[in-house]
């Protein structure tokens, strides 16, 4: 597969070692960046990674910052990109498996090297499950318009009543 791979300063040498594993493991990686540890604000390279994963330049992308949360926050204001923080293997199989997460997000400042890498590992070997979680993960991009709803406890706004 084509990963994208970016950082910021506090995820910079996640970044480097992180690129490496995919490499090693048979991925092509491209590196959006930043080059050095010098400090830069992590929404411009979320913000670069979520448009070139849009554009089709890579199929997963992998984003780290010292806690994972800002890069998550950013690339998940992008249609499309399903980013999913992640702590351990469990959540990273299940971003996979279930939510069909595009990119993974890793705080660097969270998260230790080895389960860093075993996490990485799990995201790009495990495939989407599909079937019932299709549809769930179809809800996500549409923007909880209550006429989109099939479920729930919520009755549907006025004027978006639905009838049988
Ligand atoms: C940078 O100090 C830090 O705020 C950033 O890496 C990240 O943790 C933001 O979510």
């Amino acid at each position: 597969m084509r990963i994208l791979i970016a950082s910021d300063h506090a995820g910079f040498d996640y970044k480097e070692m992180l690129g490496e594993r995919a490499r090693d493991t048979g991925h092509d990686v491209l590196d959006l960046g930043p080059v050095n540890r010098n400090a830069v604000d992590y929404p411009d390279f979320a913000h670069d990674l979520a448009r070139a994963l849009i554009a089709g330049k890579g199929d997963l992308g992998v984003l780290i910052c010292g806690t994972g949360i800002g890069m998550s926050m950013a690339a998940n204001r992008h249609r499309g990109v399903r980013a999913a923080l992640c702590h351990d293997a469990f959540t990273a199989e299940y971003a996979r498996r279930h939510n069909n997460a595009n990119v993974l997000c890793i705080g660097g400042r969270t998260t230790g090297p080895g389960v860093a890498v075993q996490i990485l590992d799990i995201f790009l070997a495990t495939p989407f499950e599909g079937g019932r979680h299709e549809r769930r993960v179809e809800k996500i991009e549409m923007e909880q318009g209550p006429g989109n709803r099939t479920q729930g406890t919520l009755p549907p706004a006025p004027g978006k009543e639905q009838h049988s």
